[in-house]
């Protein structure tokens, strides 16, 4: 039994994939860079400026720092106009009902993303009552897979990390949880990641771990 559990954002408790895909591809677009799904899926739980350097290692054009920051805010100023649309029914009930029941059960619950919208994410959707602590892009310096992220939401919790679980949708994400000492769940495609301490197909498995 873990008395915590730290979830990763995007992609374990609602997908805004498509949001980030149409903001980096109208920025891409813009600058004759290709850009597809397939580098869209090497973007996921990785930082913002980490995605554009991804992005920006297709074109031969060498960018300043601050042409860098600008494209970045650019692109933050396109994704946050699409996260506008978010509502409720962005979450789909198995999570909502999973969160409910595992805090009936006494769990402490904790979200861990790299993303500096996530509060604006959690509001929008109405899940920011769901949980004890955030740690989010807003409080680290370093990126998954170093597992910072984890570790302050741990600390937020008052709990140690072995007594959390972690659960990904992301290899980056999983590497960070097993460097960080949790038991890492992958979902999604870190779910067939050959590292990832226990694989789940929804949600809901869950209560059957933890
Ligand atoms: C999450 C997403 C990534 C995104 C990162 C930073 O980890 O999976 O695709 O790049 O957050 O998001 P932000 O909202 O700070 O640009
Ligand atoms: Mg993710």
């Amino acid at each position: 039994m873990k008395k915590g559990v730290i979830f990763d954002l995007d992609g374990v408790l609602l997908s805004t994939d498509d949001m980030h895909y149409a903001a980096w591809k109208s920025i891409a677009d813009e600058l004759g860079i290709p850009f597809d799904r397939q580098i869209n899926n090497r973007l996921r739980g990785v930082s913002r400026m980490e995605s554009l350097e991804i992005i920006l290692s297709q074109s031969s054009r060498v960018f300043s720092p601050e042409e860098k920051l600008a494209l970045a805010e650019r692109k933050n100023e396109r994704y946050r106009a699409l996260l506008q649309g978010l509502t409720p029914a962005a979450v789909a009930p198995e999570v909502r009902d999973t969160l409910s029941a595992l805090r009936a059960r006494g769990r402490k619950l904790a979200v861990g993303s790299s993303s500096k919208n996530t509060r604006l994410i959690l509001k929008l959707t109405g899940l920011d009552s769901c949980f004890d602590a955030v740690s989010d892009g807003t409080n680290i310096t370093r990126s998954k897979p170093d597992p910072e992220v984890f570790l302050k939401a741990a600390d937020f919790l008052g709990l140690a990390p072995a007594d959390c679980a972690v659960i990904e949708d992301a290899v980056a994400g999983i590497d960070a949880a097993r460097a960080g000492g949790f038991l890492s769940i992958g979902i999604g495609d870190a779910a067939a990641y050959e590292k990832t301490d226990r694989s789940i197909r929804s949600l809901s498995e869950l209560l059957e771990i933890v």
